[in-house]
């Protein structure tokens, strides 16, 4: 048995994870980090929007400032997030904006003079300033009062991955691709890396680490139609929850984005609506300014996908052949706009839809996007439970976004944090020493052997890891989309239990212990039945609507009794996850109030009375 040692476990090459990585290898620490996939395939480089940062360059985003960047996102977390890290954020985002193009990355740049720019599918003129000439540009997104987000055409996340994976080689952080963490190895108190598997040869290693990181991505795909790359399984949490003493924050606070692609499922990007484009109806007829009539198709995404839903339950959807679906129409924006500043939207259509967006419309329906849950963590990213464990990203919950991510804000998110968490792990590995006890090394490395030849040896029983996947993907679609109640929900988790025992008796049809997807899949499958047990429990017992988790029959958000986030452990043997909770936030730079978008009534924190 392989055993390695490193100052820095990554687990994840993706943007926040070679972020922190450039920061600790910087500070002379040694860093390994492991992947999936080869680190510029990681979900990262799907980003397409942008990156939110207050850098008021444009002239519509003139006067912005980091206390408006910070009243929109804790607005758009419906009071979800913590305040402090919020505020660390937006005072980061424009420095670290910078740094990315002092790095390489080509931002859109102001070109100064009169340009025609759209807005809900109407043009206007405004004037770039000659003085902002050549600074970097940014485009308009939802439940933002200034057009804020940084853009690289409609392809920020291959730009800045491909720049940030540069800077991690020319530091010398070694990547371990086709790797899968297993278990975390650890003692209950203390973190001391992980065991990880070889995707290619199945061979079963220990990494030895002072610090690990997770930074491995969120859990979209335990939903079965997701924006997301089919890497993204949550398997950093669950190794994480697994520990029984690291908690999930929030896991019933899950995203979906209003323009996913209909049927494929991939992302065609809010920029669309920023830069003018609307949604349409089976009669072609632009809906959400009657929904929404200050910011329409600019709301927040959990409003918009809401007013999605609800239009197309009124019967005003389009019977695809693929199921029900809206247009989003982009044609006005025109052939050179739509050829550069979106052309990853235009591929997409023309490769995987078979459309042209400059004539017809594209097929678009709310589809699972992003992860607000995570292991949770402190504001220096250390995870709560073991220490030298840390998590950055959307994999962790430390906790930036509350129960609604506004959109550019996580690609944002994942170079501030990675930055900030950097830093911290490497001033806490210049004063930290630790000796690895074998007893713990020797336990996971022994389990995680056992589960493979049992699995192998086909002793464990005989469902079918894809029957139980499939399973597992219903019980979400119905239970936990974007729409809840308490009686779906009541069945998703008696359901979910059922699952989780059929997850431990999984009979394999192939033998491979080597390169074998079946057996990977099989390994992690009972860990992605409990995250979404986590999402369900957590969703049933929240009996209040705030952000993206809506409960039909708690509509009002409830800030009397639930302004607060879940904590959700699991310990060994049990078919549910120990619900806790927190305070959402230590300090109330803004207090509680309404959002200015998607309606709803608010009960109030410190009386009983309703405000509307
Ligand atoms: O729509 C988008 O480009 C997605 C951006 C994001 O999720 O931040």
């Amino acid at each position: 048995m392989q055993i390695l040692h490193t100052d820095l476990l990554c687990i994840g090459a993706g943007l926040a994870g070679e972020r922190c990585a450039i920061e600790v290898a910087g500070a002379g620490h040694s860093v390994v980090c492991i992947s999936l996939v080869p680190a510029r395939r990681s979900h990262s480089v799907a980003a397409q929007g942008g990156m939110q940062a207050a850098l008021g360059n444009a002239i519509m985003g003139d006067g912005d400032s980091p206390d408006v960047h910070f009243a929109d996102t804790v607005k758009g977390s419906d009071w979800g997030a913590d305040q402090e890290v919020a505020r660390m954020f937006v005072e980061a985002a424009p420095i670290e904006m910078r740094r990315l193009a002092h790095w390489g990355v080509p931002w859109n740049r102001v070109v100064a003079g009169t340009h025609t720019y759209w807005k809900g599918g109407k043009p206007f003129e405004a004037t770039e300033k000659t003085e902002n000439h050549g600074l970097i540009h940014s485009r308009a997104f939802g439940g933002t009062a200034k057009w804020r987000t940084c853009y690289a055409s409609d392809g920020a996340g291959h730009a800045v991955l491909y720049t940030m994976d540069n800077r991690a080689a020319q530091l010398g952080v070694t990547v371990h691709d086709r790797s899968e963490a297993v278990s975390l190895i650890h003692d209950g108190h203390t973190c001391f890396g992980a065991v990880v598997r070889c995707l290619r040869t199945g061979a079963l290693r220990a990494y030895l680490a002072r610090a690990t990181l997770i930074a491995s991505g969120g859990y979209g795909r335990i939903y079965r139609a997701s924006t997301n790359a089919i890497i993204c399984e949550g398997t950093g949490l669950s190794i994480a929850l697994d520990t029984g003493v690291v908690p999930l924050g929030n896991m019933e606070a899950v995203q979906f984005h209003p323009t996913g692609t209909v049927p494929t499922d991939i992302l065609v990007t809010e920029g669309c609506r920023g830069d003018g484009g609307t949604l349409l109806d089976r009669e072609e007829y632009r809906f959400m300014p009657d929904y929404e009539p200050d910011k329409a198709e600019l709301a927040s995404r959990d409003v918009v996908s809401r007013r999605m839903i609800e239009h197309m339950r009124k019967g005003l959807g389009v019977e695809g052949p693929y199921g029900e679906h809206l247009w989003l129409d982009i044609r006005h924006l025109g052939e050179a706009h739509i050829r550069t500043k979106l052309r990853e939207v235009d591929e997409i259509c023309q490769n995987f839809l078979g459309i042209d967006p400059l004539y017809q419309l594209i097929p678009v329906r709310p589809t699972q996007h992003y992860s607000m849950g995570g292991v949770r963590t402190d504001k220096t990213g250390a995870a709560y439970g073991l220490a030298g464990l840390f998590s950055a990203g959307e994999s962790a919950c430390w906790d930036l976004h509350g129960f609604n991510r506004l959109g550019g804000n996580s690609l944002a998110e994942t170079v501030v944090a990675g930055g900030i968490v950097g830093r911290n792990i490497a001033a806490f590995l210049d004063g930290y020493d630790v000796s690895f006890p074998t007893a713990p090394v020797r336990e996971a490395l022994k389990r995680a052997e056992e589960r493979v030849v049992r699995l192998i040896a086909g002793s464990d029983g005989k469902e079918s890891v894809y029957a139980v996947r499939e399973a597992m993907y219903d019980v979400l679609e119905k239970a936990a989309y974007v729409f809840r109640n308490g009686t779906d929900l009541a069945w998703g988790v008696r359901e979910l239990e059922a699952l989780q025992e059929r997850a431990a008796h999984i009979g394999l049809k192939s033998s491979g212990s080597g390169a074998n997807a079946e057996l990977a899949l099989a390994l992690r499958l009972p860990g992605m039945v409990r995250l979404a047990q986590c999402v369900c429990h957590g969703a049933l017992e929240r009996t209040e609507s705030r952000g993206s988790h809506c409960r039909e029959d708690y509509p009002e958000r409830n800030d009397r009794d639930w302004l607060n986030r879940t904590l959700a452990t699991w310990q060994e043997g049990a078919t549910l996850p120990t619900l806790t909770y927190e305070p959402a936030t230590a300090v109330f730079e803004l207090p509680p109030g309404d959002r200015g978008y998607g309606g709803g009534k608010v009960i109030a924190a410190t009386t009983s009375e309703e405000a509307v």
